[in-house]
């Protein structure tokens, strides 16, 4: 009797201590929204993050930290302008704990900023503003995928190692293309080359036509081009067809590749990329889950599907260090600040900024794959420009 009775005391003790929001938020589904492109040119890429996310909680049994997943959805079509009602659909309507977005990078910060003023965690899954990691970072935002410097930066210093004088760019006119290019000039410049001309459409448009008239006239030694999704397989296939292929060397940030060589068919042949994955990595860790992800879904991964796949790593990290309670985000943000994080496409940890430090892989496009030919950049960290952190 006595034994019962100071064991309910304890009980209702602890119960006194902990906020109801915790003893809900402990107890209760972890809600997590996703905010991704559903339809439009980067349709593919927001199912295979999806995809991804799915197959590791999946793999852990549904649960992190104990506790069940139930997920929400926003396509955000890619459209900054809808961007912040979108975002306040998993905040406000769904209260979710968690949001998991986008591929956009105008998309990216909007996200970014609501999660900021709304305290929400944040785990980007691509979208790779520089700003997320440099003046807009937050001890509740992570990205588990790159910043748009990176790619470009590695890529800058390969063509600069070959021996290319002159460059001319060309991209979609919005965020992630202006910093894909920003970053390829950083580094071709320093190595010695100059970029010449930069070219633009504006996004998601297609129309390649007069752009790619300009570039044979220019004749540079080479071409850096940032375009993903739809719009990549339509860029590749457009660039062989205008007979540049041979003449000048397309070289592109990896997503230029990725996901997209089935429709590219044999134009992407011989494409050299940069990248923080490739599909022939060979590695224990990659081949799991590639096998993995192939007998799930039936088709083969992508950077894409890796990068939501180590989103839902990260959550599991930082649930676990504080056993299921989102409220604790201090903690949360040191558990992932001291990880490394096993990704299929080689271990990784986050700078202070939150953003992955992670090597380079120069791919070349052979029989359908994005296969490694060498390191562009080891262990590759984002300056974090204008991070207070
Ligand atoms: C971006 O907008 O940040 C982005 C979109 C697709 C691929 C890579 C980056």
């Amino acid at each position: 009797m006595k034994l019962l009775r100071r064991s309910t005391l304890v009980l209702a003790a602890a119960a006194a201590l902990a906020s109801p929001l915790a003893m809900a938020q402990a107890n209760g589904k972890l809600k997590v929204g996703f905010m991704l492109p559903y339809t439009g040119t980067y349709a593919a890429l927001g199912n295979a993050i999806e995809q991804g996310f799915r197959l590791y909680i999946d793999e852990q049994g549904g649960k992190l930290a104990g506790r069940e997943i139930e997920y929400f959805k926003v396509d955000d079509e890619s459209s900054p302008p809808k961007a912040t009602d979108n975002v306040n659909k998993l905040i406000k309507r769904d209260q979710v704990d968690v949001l998991i977005g986008t591929v956009h990078s105008g998309v990216a910060m909007a996200m970014a900023k609501a999660a900021q003023s709304s305290n929400t965690l944040l785990i980007v899954p691509n979208g790779g503003a520089n700003a997320i990691t440099g003046p807009m970072c937050a001890p509740n935002i992570f990205r588990s995928s790159f910043s748009n410097w990176q790619p470009a930066y590695a890529m800058g210093e390969a063509a600069a190692k070959k021996k290319h004088k002159t460059a001319v760019t060309i991209t979609w006119k919005y965020a992630a293309g202006n910093e894909s290019v920003e970053g390829f000039r950083e580094a071709f410049e320093k190595g010695g080359g100059k970029v010449i001309k930069d070219l633009t459409v504006p996004f998601p448009n297609v129309e390649f036509q007069a752009l790619l008239t300009e570039i044979a006239a220019l004749k540079p030694d080479m071409v850096y081009t940032f375009f993903a999704g739809g719009g990549a397989v339509k860029f590749v296939k457009d660039y062989a067809a205008a007979g540049l292929k041979d003449s000048i060397p397309l070289y592109g940030a990896g997503f230029l590749t990725d996901g997209t060589l089935k429709a590219q068919g044999d134009t992407a042949d011989g494409l050299l990329t940069a990248l923080h994955y490739a599909d022939s990595l060979g590695t224990k860790r990659d081949n799991a889950f590639r096998l993995s992800y192939a007998k799930t879904y039936k088709q083969q991964p992508d950077v894409y599907a890796v990068q939501g796949y180590d989103a839902a790593q990260m959550l599991a990290i930082g649930l676990q260090a504080v056993k299921g309670d989102v409220s604790k985000k201090a903690e949360f943000a040191a558990a992932l600040e001291k990880a490394t994080v096993d990704s299929p496409r080689g271990s990784f940890t986050l700078s202070k900024a939150h953003n992955p430090v992670q090597d380079f892989y120069l791919r070349q496009v052979t029989q359908g794959e994005n296969k490694v030919v060498g390191i562009a950049s080891k262990a590759l960290k984002d300056p974090a420009r204008g991070c207070k952190m």
